[in-house]
């Protein structure tokens, strides 16, 4: 995670975020510089995020909770940074479902904004011809050490900027 998402931070959103293993290391690295909105429609995951949230006295993220649908709450050109980490992958999302949300995910990032993907479940080379045609570059991809709830696994990050 440390190889290169956030030069100097503003505004991230964890799509999916789950119960925030990405979150709350993120909302620590952006610190007083940045917020982190966390959404996902799992509140018991993000229950479990709240609560680590409180213990680590992490204040810089807020939670938004929805019914699944596929309409990011922000508007156009407003968000820096877009994860989506192990979740557009057919196991939540059809073709058409995961189109939409690429496709939502660029209205709300800001040109030149970055979509951070961890694309497990997916093929690598076709989510990547998938992503570039809704109107990204890829700008960068590792392999590195990643959170699997608690343990730890290795995989392809990828990082696109919208043009
Ligand atoms: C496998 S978990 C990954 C969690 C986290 N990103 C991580 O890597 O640890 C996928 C998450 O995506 C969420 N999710 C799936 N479809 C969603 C949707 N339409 N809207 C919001 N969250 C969704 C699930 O509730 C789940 O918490």
């Amino acid at each position: 995670m440390g190889q290169g998402i956030i030069p100097f931070l503003q505004i991230i959103l964890d799509f999916g975020c789950g119960a925030g293993y990405y979150t709350i290391p993120l909302a620590k690295i952006v610190g007083d510089n940045g917020k982190v909105y966390a959404l996902d429609k799992d509140g018991n995951s993000l229950g479990e995020l709240k609560s680590k949230a409180k213990e680590e006295k992490v204040k810089n993220i807020e939670i938004i909770k929805t019914s699944g649908e596929l309409k990011i709450p922000f508007e156009d050109n407003s968000i820096d940074v877009v994860l989506l980490y192990d979740v557009i992958h057919s196991y939540y999302f059809s073709d058409d479902e995961r189109k939409k949300v690429v496709d939502e995910v660029k209205r709300v990032l800001k040109t030149k904004g970055m979509l951070s993907l961890y694309p497990k479940h997916m093929n690598l080379e076709e989510i990547k011809c998938e992503i570039e045609k809704e109107g990204f570059y890829l700008e960068k991809r590792f392999f590195t050490t990643l959170l699997h709830y608690y343990s730890l696994t290795s995989g392809y990050i990828l990082n696109f900027r919208r043009r």
